[in-house]
């Protein structure tokens, strides 16, 4: 039996905020698979960035649990936690946070930093996942230069380059037109099969969601 990707079965987040108590996740349980993609879809306010965020060990649940490739995270600390997001998750967000002033092969290699590769493998590994997401030209480029599709696909290539199991992607194709869109999630969805990465996506765009494997629905915090 192969062990899933991710794992997380009645996850919760509720949040005490100044205002009262938020239920931001109230339950939310889902497998998915190493090489598979998963699409969440549901209105704005549901939940999905802060499931997303749990599911990168960037916050903690209030209750459920969560096993990453076959891992339970709950007893892990801080430190073990922080390993982890950078040697096996990559994140892609709406608004690409690409650094200015590092032109694209740098911004690419930054992960491999944290991740504890060599440094000497740095600039090699960077541009050869710069060649996969068709950016391989631009690799000196400053970000600024670049259109928004091409610097979503340099951020989708910082994503992958430390070979992540899991890429989380924050509403990836928010800020593209229809066809920068399509060739940004060739390019994620590509990686994701390709290197047998868990892929979970948040998405306003049934186009987006249909081209994942499967599609799950946020609301109210409850994930169906
Ligand atoms: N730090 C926080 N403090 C208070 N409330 C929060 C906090 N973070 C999230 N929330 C609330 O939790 C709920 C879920 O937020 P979340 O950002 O996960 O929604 P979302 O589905 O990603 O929305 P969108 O589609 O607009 O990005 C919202 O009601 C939000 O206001
Ligand atoms: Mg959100």
């Amino acid at each position: 039996m192969t062990v899933p990707a991710i794992a997380a079965e009645g996850l919760a987040r509720t949040i005490d905020a100044p205002w009262g108590r938020v239920h931001a996740v109230r339950e939310a349980t889902l497998d998915v698979d190493a090489g598979e993609s998963v699409a969440i879809v549901g209105p704005s306010g549901s939940g999905k960035s802060t499931l997303l965020q749990l599911l990168g060990l960037l916050d903690t649940p209030t209750a459920g649990h969560l096993s990453l490739a076959g891992e339970s995270t709950e007893a892990m600390s801080e430190r073990q936690r922080s390993r982890r997001r950078s040697q096996h998750l990559g994140f892609v967000f709406q608004s690409f946070h690409l650094i200015a002033h590092k032109d694209v092969v740098h911004n690419v290699s930054l992960p491999l930093l944290y991740a504890g590769v060599p440094m000497a493998q740095h600039a090699q590994r960077a541009r050869a996942t710069l060649e996969l997401v068709g950016m391989g030209s631009m690799a000196t480029s400053a970000p600024l230069t670049l259109s928004g599709g091409e610097r979503q696909r340099v951020a989708v290539a910082r994503a992958a380059v430390h070979d992540p199991s899991v890429l989380l992607c924050d509403e990836p194709t928010g800020n593209l037109d229809a066809a920068s869109s399509d060739l940004v999630l060739d390019v994620l969805l590509g990686l994701g099969k390709e290197r047998g990465a868990a892929i979970v996506l948040v998405t306003h765009d049934p186009d987006v969601a249909a081209r994942c494997d499967r599609t799950l629905e946020m609301r109210d915090g409850v994930l169906t």
